[in-house]
């Protein structure tokens, strides 16, 4: 009872019955990682581009979710925060484990230069995506900045999908791609759930050490938010 004294205004959690919040397909405060998250980690078979590619069609359910949700501001509240968390993690799980990856194997005989051109876009998107999270999804403009967001994503995604990752498909193997995906899983699992666009973006021992541990204060502010499911497998 003591410590539950102590750790309520820590988790500022509201002293309500949680039952009453928690419509059917949301997560009461949830903290991360997820049981599930960090043990897929260690036993993924799936190469990287498979991963990579659900967390994008994650990012575009949500949004369909969010607009069938007109008028349900809770359900609406909570499923932009998920989609804020997964957005966050995935990117720095990309900058430090896939983008190095463009490097090391120089892919298009200019690893570097793409793997730059993809952080940029990544700031542009967390640049955005810490506006939106400032925002009540009733703010007025909050629908157009959510859908700069989706814009932006969208447009870097298809990228992603039709160029890196064929290329890297091409330049290592299933086995390494696997190896890479027990990586991107593991860093997501323990990357910082907001976006921090103050964040160095390169290279990435700097994001890692200015980006990590940050993680725990953003977790610990997750104690406050209500997370919709996630209905793309990782
Ligand atoms: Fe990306
Ligand atoms: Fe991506």
């Amino acid at each position: 009872m003591y410590t539950r004294t102590l750790l309520r205004p820590l988790l500022a959690r509201p002293i309500v019955p949680v039952q009453r919040l928690v419509p059917l397909t949301v997560r009461y405060g949830s903290t991360f990682p997820q049981p599930t998250q960090a043990a897929d980690s260690f036993r993924t078979e799936t190469p990287v581009e498979e991963h990579i590619i659900n967390d994008h069609r994650s990012f575009e359910e949500l949004y369909d979710r969010f607009k069938a949700n007109e008028g349900n501001t809770e359900e609406q509240s909570a499923i932009i925060n998920e989609l804020v968390r997964e957005v966050a993690q995935h990117s720095i799980a990309e900058e430090t484990v896939v983008y190095p990856a463009l490097e090391n194997t120089n892919a298009f005989g200019k690893g570097e230069s793409i793997a730059d051109h993809l952080r940029q876009e990544h700031y542009q998107v967390k640049k955005l995506l810490y506006k939106l999270d400032s925002m009540e999804v009733t703010d007025p403009g909050f629908n157009s900045t959510l859908s700069q967001v989706m814009d932006t994503l969208k447009e870097h995604a298809e990228e992603e999908e039709s160029k890196e990752l064929p290329e890297l498909q091409k330049l290592l193997s299933k086995e390494e791609r696997i190896g890479l995906s027990r990586s991107f899983l593991r860093r997501k699992a323990i990357s910082p759930t907001r976006p921090h666009p103050g964040a160095p973006d390169k290279p990435p021992a700097l994001e890692v050490a200015a980006g990590l541990p940050v993680a725990p204060i953003d977790k610990l502010r997750d104690q406050a938010r209500n997370f919709a499911e996630r209905r793309v497998p990782q």
